[in-house]
């Protein structure tokens, strides 16, 4: 028996994606720059996967690039658009004759600034450290005890000189969805009192297939997705680029994908993502509340409250609109989560602790460290991640085990009843 509850880490590749990759290993492998008929045909399938991409964002597929995966896309979303604002004088961001306006000397530098938040992806927060060494200004948002962003310091986090403002849609350990529409009229706000605003990139990876993405209508400028968070391959992924926005790339050589990400393209990888995105947008488009994933959600937070005392839900109530329909982030005090990961497998039930799904690091997550959790109460919690596979019994069988598995490691390290 096996049952899978780690799908933000990774989903199975839905078998019309797996019938798409060996296609195209077999039967169109050209290269999509060669000129000759198996060129052509592999160009076609490039150009249909892009447009199966597109549309599931409701974009144009001349604004997707294509990438080895969301950490790429990240990296060259947030790098790419400080790297091309440095390369042009920084009055141009700021606006030469509103600095004259207001007195200052025209030119004068003052410290390009980057926002993000608090609990973003290591492949996020990584870039922005990195551009923190090369001399950027970074504001890291903080969140509230619901993991819940804090949009009246992100308005005032804002500055004349912020060049890019970077904000998951969905986070990856707790579901909380951002309140991206609250995010916008920061921004529009901002723009009607400074004349411009800084880029909008979004970190799309949780979002995808499981809420209607639509970044044309929340004016976001930049968007990273990842195939293997929704059933399709490892290794790609894609970032849309509004139309007009300048970046710079981080690979350079043959100038595919628009010359923002040179190199042959992984066509089986980006056939299997077109596939996906397809896929994705029919499931939506018959349930466009997700509301299977949230039944899943809320039996599996009934089953757990109801029969493991003193479990913790991280993260708001699964009824407010505020969290994503596929994750849930519990605390089982007076245990640890790798523990409970472990002794879960061994019956067939496999899980996350609270603490991500990048590495193998036992570093208590940041994510429930920045929503205020102690360090005892991150390492005794359990993310759950669901999928359209996922089934009713499952989810009773899994809330079963779990509670045997709970009372175990608890006789073990004598937890007696509530510690708060
Ligand atoms: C929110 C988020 N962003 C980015 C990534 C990185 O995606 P990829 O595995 O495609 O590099 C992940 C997954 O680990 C994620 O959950």
């Amino acid at each position: 028996m096996s049952i899978y509850l780690d799908n933000s880490a990774t989903t199975r590749p839905a078998p019309s994606v797996v019938r798409a990759v060996e296609e195209a290993l077999t039967v169109q492998y050209g290269n999509p720059s060669s000129a000759h008929r198996l060129g052509v045909a592999a160009r076609r399938l490039l150009d249909e996967s892009r447009t199966r991409v597109a549309l599931l964002l409701g974009v144009s597929p001349e604004e997707i690039v294509f990438t080895s995966g969301a950490t790429e896309a990240n990296n060259l979303a947030i790098l790419g658009v400080a790297r091309a604002a440095r390369a042009l004088p920084l009055s141009s961001y700021d606006d030469r004759e509103r600095k004259e306006r207001e007195g200052k000397a025209a030119g004068a530098e003052s410290r390009p600034h980057l926002i993000t938040t608090a609990v973003e992806h290591p492949s996020v927060l990584e870039p922005f450290r990195r551009l923190e060494d090369e001399g950027w200004e970074v504001t890291y948002v903080a969140v509230d005890r619901q993991g819940q962003l804090d949009l009246a310091a992100l308005s005032r986090a804002l500055k004349p000189e912020t060049v890019l403002l970077s904000t998951m849609w969905v986070n990856n350990e707790t579901g909380v969805v951002h309140p991206l529409q609250g995010i916008r009229e920061v921004l529009i706000q901002f723009e009607k009192t400074q004349g411009r605003r800084p880029l909008w990139h979004v970190d799309a990876v949780q979002a995808l297939g499981k809420l209607p993405v639509s970044p044309r209508e929340l004016g976001i400028d930049l968007l990273s997705l990842s195939g293997h968070k929704m059933h399709g391959p490892k290794g790609v992924g894609a970032l849309y680029v509004r139309r007009t926005v300048r970046l710079q790339p981080l690979v350079w050589g043959g100038g595919q994908e628009r010359g923002l990400r040179s190199g042959t393209e992984n066509l089986p990888g980006i056939a299997g993502l077109g596939v996906a995105c397809q896929e994705a947008r029919e499931r939506l488009a018959a349930d466009p509340e997700a509301s299977y994933l949230r039944r899943l959600r809320s039996l599996l937070w009934d089953g757990i409250r109801e029969s493991i005392p003193g479990a913790r839900l991280h993260g708001p109530g699964p009824d407010t609109g505020a969290v994503a329909p596929h994750i849930l982030n519990v605390g089982f005090p007076g245990t640890r989560g790798e523990v409970l990961v472990r002794y879960l497998s061994e019956r067939g039930v496999h899980v996350a602790t609270g603490s991500a799904c990048h590495s193998r690091r036992p570093e208590p997550s940041h994510v429930l460290g920045a929503m205020g959790l102690r360090p005892d109460e991150i390492q005794a919690s359990l993310r759950f991640s669901l999928s359209w596979e996922n089934t009713e019994a499952e989810i009773r069988e899994a809330v079963a085990i779990l509670r045997e598995v709970v009372a175990e490691v608890r006789s073990l390290t004598g937890w007696k009843g509530r510690d708060d």
